[in-house]
């Protein structure tokens, strides 16, 4: 099957019943914009507990990276399954876990020689870099982007700035954390043009945050997304993130570069920094990694991860199943489904700015691959954010067929599952011009 069919109402009467366990015993905390349970998945295919079939351009937050079950992922899984589940990297070792480290280091943008810990979530990621960018450089500050997501956890939360709700009633945060802005073009924070500008929105790092906050020989790190996700898939200029290297180099500090959600393949390139010719000295990767099994990774320069034994670690960290799992995805992703993503990502790209023409509520389109954000606005010229705008659209997408999320506030992001056919993102091309044309003659109803 490649696209949608929708049998019941939706929510249907299991996934209702579902639906109101869940109410009464998960916590309250997730953000569920739309009623979707799930009961089985192939490739970028979903079916609901009601045998209702959707289209995923949600990939589960980005993560289903090479499909939903891909069988030679599902394999590997099973194989290592059998052999045994668990011994902990921590105190033992196993082949899976060295082949996974031996593979980082031929992939991640870091030159020179790589070694990496290994965790089980993005924001365990954020944390190993945190602890890391302290411990090799002996300094305790931390630099992070408005609008960036790093994660939950207290470390991690600090750095996240997406959105006030992340952080509201949980402080105090951890302290010696400056946020500089991001290089958000759409609405560019100094009001310069991307094609002429010099990532002047960097200066605020240079000639506020050294000047009056803090020295730069006591900064340990600056943490940062190459493309932003949950701040609205923004896509900087390749100055930003160039101008950001010479300005970390020159201090000493080291650039911890967040791949959790933008690596993987998922851009077109195995990392974001490709398209930037970017050199980080911490990667953090997570998500997409290992195709849907929690993993987190932080690699570094070998001569920055030497903290010594007992430092850091974690007892399910790195895994024998996840990392099996990962290692068929990295097969995957090498064999072709990078290049796959980059072909198709393009081909969505083209039909959603062709789409700009008939529906005013879009007001930029951009991303790189199958990392594509459609930013929604009321009015073109003052740019006023559409934000109920934006959850009816991906409920209307819902409601056809298509699974779609927002990212930032007023943002639509397609996020794929890397194995989507040119075929399928016509489907969500049409699905998505429908949703759009609903919200534009019927408002939010929000
Ligand atoms: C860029 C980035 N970093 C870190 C995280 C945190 O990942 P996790 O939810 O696995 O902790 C996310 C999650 O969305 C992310 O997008």
């Amino acid at each position: 099957m490649t696209g949608p069919d929708i049998k019941t109402p939706l929510p249907g009467p299991k996934a209702k019943a579902l639906i109101d366990r869940d109410t009464k015993f998960v916590s309250p905390s997730y953000t569920r914009g739309y009623p979707l349970v799930m009961s089985r998945g192939e490739g970028a295919i979903v079916e609901d507990v009601d045998g209702n079939t959707f289209l995923d351009c949600t990939a589960g937050i980005a993560v289903n990276s090479t499909g939903h079950s891909h069988p030679e992922v599902v394999q590997a899984i099973v194989e290592q399954a059998q052999r045994f589940l668990h011994m902990s990297g921590t105190d033992f070792y196993y082949e899976a876990q060295v082949q996974l480290a031996e593979q980082m280091a031929a992939i991640v943008p870091i030159p020179g020689d790589v070694k990496s810990f290994f965790g089980n979530s993005g924001t365990e990621a954020t944390e190993a870099a945190i602890k890391l960018a302290r411990h090799a450089t002996g300094r305790q500050n931390i630099i992070a982007f408005l609008g960036s997501f790093h994660g939950r956890t207290l470390g991690s939360v600090a750095l996240t700035s997406s959105k006030a709700t992340q952080r509201k009633g949980f402080g105090p945060l951890m302290p010696g954390v400056y946020h500089a802005p991001y290089a958000d073009c759409y609405r560019c924070p100094v009001n310069l043009e991307p094609e002429t500008c010099g990532a002047e929105c960097l200066n605020f790092v240079d000639e506020q945050i050294f000047v009056h906050l803090v020295s730069p020989e006591e900064v340990a790190a600056v943490v940062v997304e190459p493309i932003q996700g949950e701040g609205g898939y923004l896509v900087p200029p390749k100055q930003f993130l160039q101008r950001l290297r010479e300005l970390t180099r020159q201090h000493g500090i080291l650039l911890v570069v967040d791949e959790v959600q933008s690596g993987m393949g998922r851009t077109g390139r195995m990392f974001a920094c490709e398209h930037y010719d970017l050199e980080a000295d911490v990667v953090t990767v997570a998500k997409g990694v290992a195709s849907g099994m929690p993993l987190g990774v932080t690699s570094a320069r070998a001569d920055v991860m030497s903290w010594p034994p007992g430092s850091h670690a974690s007892t399910f960290g790195g895994n024998p199943v996840c990392s099996a799992a990962a290692l068929a995805t990295i097969k995957l992703l090498r064999g072709q489904l990078i290049r796959h993503a980059a072909d198709v990502g393009a081909h969505l790209l083209a039909g959603l700015r062709d789409m700009s023409d008939r529906h005013p509520l879009i007001g930029d389109v951009r991303g790189k691959g199958l990392m594509i954000g459609v930013e929604l606005v009321r009015d073109r010229a003052t740019k006023e954010r559409a934000t109920d705008e934006c959850e009816a659209v991906v409920e209307a997408a819902f409601r056809r067929g298509v699974l779609l999320l927002s990212a930032g506030l007023n943002t639509v992001r397609f996020s794929p599952p890397l194995v989507f056919t040119k075929l399928q993102a016509d489907i969500a091309l049409d699905v998505f011009d429908q949703a759009l044309a609903q919200v534009e003659r019927e408002g939010s109803g929000l």
